[in-house]
Parts: structure tokens; sequence; C-alpha cells
């Protein structure tokens, strides 16, 4: 069967029929091309863009202008993926309005399917109103890197019954506002199941374990593209830096010792040419 687009439905067929979600971020149009054949469900253009592409320190400088730039190369790749926007750290807090205006921005200008946003209780009332706009929301709990300050740092989250059923309680109000689906981040595998088990809407988990409805990792993590840190749920499936690293030592003594160009990368003209070229 021809493959189709991935839509919204998607996420809610592949939860009832126990099937996993795959969804990976991108940031460029070749990573994007790459993703999105290789037949993964979703694609995120995350805020880790910051860390992974950008080499700030973490996600809190990240902007609505630098989101959009990267999600407009993401979507030019994107045919088959549902493609997710993730709003950056001050593009939804201040106001409902400019949330909106924001979250609009992903679909007029990035040609994204929804987009993202961190927290709980206290974006509740800005999800609903982007949902009233009609742009679906991803939602995201556990551990949200843009509050870090806030949390003391890149831990687990729900360790503590109380901790986790806060957990809980405000995935049952997202899906209830009509988020589509929510991302599980650093939580006890344990928690995550339970969480999953009581939601219609599947969870998509990075380090939430195995039980989530589906899987999201940040592609450069797990390409070894980026390795300032790896965090112990990244699994890393190639190490990309070691053999650009090795091309690019290469390319350098192949130069400096004038074995690159070789004829193979070279252009000729005839020798007739070349003669009269000379006798000119
Ligand atoms: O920004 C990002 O890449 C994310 C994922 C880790 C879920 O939010």
């Amino acid at each position: 069967m021809e493959r189709q687009k991935f839509t919204i439905t998607g996420f809610y067929d592949k939860k009832r029929d126990g099937k996993k979600i795959t969804m990976l971020t991108a940031y460029d149009y070749p990573m994007a091309r790459l993703v999105d054949e290789a037949g993964i469900d979703s694609i995120l253009v995350g805020d880790s863009l910051g860390m992974v592409v950008l080499g700030y320190e973490s996600t809190v400088p990240v902007t609505m202008d630098e989101m959009i730039h990267h999600s407009k190369a993401v979507r030019r790749a994107t045919r088959y993926a549902f493609l997710i926007g993730d709003m950056p750290f001050m593009s939804y807090q201040v106001s409902k309005e400019e949330a909106v205006r924001n979250a609009g921005r992903f679909m007029k200008e990035a040609g994204c399917d929804a987009v993202k946003l961190e927290g709980g209780y206290e974006v509740l009332e800005v999800t609903k109103a982007i949902l009233n706009a009609g742009i679906p929301v991803l939602g995201h709990l556990g551990l949200t890197p843009q509050t870090i300050s806030k949390l003391g740092g890149y831990r687990i989250q729900g360790k503590s019954a109380e901790a986790a059923k806060k957990i809980l309680d405000q995935a049952l109000e997202l899906e209830k506002a009509g988020c589509f689906s929510i991302v599980l981040e650093c939580v006890p595998d344990s928690v995550a199941k339970l969480i999953t088990e009581k939601l219609r809407i599947p969870t998509i988990g990075i380090g939430a374990g195995v039980n989530c409805d589906g899987q999201v990792l940040v592609t450069n993590d797990m390409v070894g593209l980026f390795d300032r840190f790896v965090p112990k749920f990244v699994k890393q499936y190639v190490k990309l830096s070691t053999s650009i690293s090795q091309g690019i030592k290469n390319f350098k003594e192949e130069v400096e010792t004038s074995k690159f160009p070789d004829e193979k990368h070279s252009f000729a003209i005839k020798e007739d040419e070349l003669e009269k070229l000379r006798k000119k």
C-alpha cells in the first residue's frame, strides 16, 4: 500500500491498536528528509535546537524567529510525517493572545501540523486558547527543560507518589482540554505506564520507559552528533561525530600533501585544446 501522510488520527489509531508511535526531532532539510524517508510517524522541530544546533547552554534563549526559520526548512523536506513545532520559552507565557499568535505562526508561516508546549496547570488556559483557534496541541510533562531553573536541574520527575500523582492529574487535565497526545520526559517507567493506562490519548516517552504509547528522541543525540553530554535515556544507534571528524582529518591531510583533488575529482580539457591554449 502506498504510504499515507501520518495525521492526528494516526496517533489515536496507533494507541487503540497497540502499535507504537515513532517521533524524532529535526531542525534542517537534510536530517528531516532522512527521518521522513525512514518512515518515522512524526517530526518534532524541538527547541532542543538551541543546544544541539545553535550552541546555547539551554533551550531558554531560543526565539520564535529561530524556531520558524528551522521549521520552514524541515517542512520543505517532510512529505509524510506529522510535523510539530515546539513553542519556545516565553512565546506562550505572557498572554493567551500572544500564545495563539505564536502558535499560529508555526501553522501559517512554517506549515506545521501542530504545536507542543511544556507544562500542566500553568499552561491550561493557554492550551485551551490555542486549541480553540483550531491548532492541535501536544502536551509535555515531567522534566520540562524550559523551566529547568525552577526544577533545580535535569533530574527525574515524579519519584514520590505525590509528585507522580501531580503529573497524572495534569495529564488528565491536558487530555480534557483537548491535547492529542502528551510527551512524558524523565519520569520513572512505572509512573509513565500508569499514566499511559489512565489516558485515552497516547503518551510519547523520552526517558520514560518502554510502556509509553510512543517514543521520541533528539535525533542529534541518537545518531551521535551531539556529545557535549549524553543523557542516560539516549541510545546512540550510530556515532556520526566519529566518522565526520575522521573525514575532516583525512581531508586536511590530503590537501596538505596534495593528494586531493586527484584526477578523479578534477576536470580536464582535450590535449589539442591545451596545446592551443599554450600557444596563445
Ligand atoms: O525540544 C525537544 O527536542 C523536545 C523533545 C526532547 C521532546 O522537547
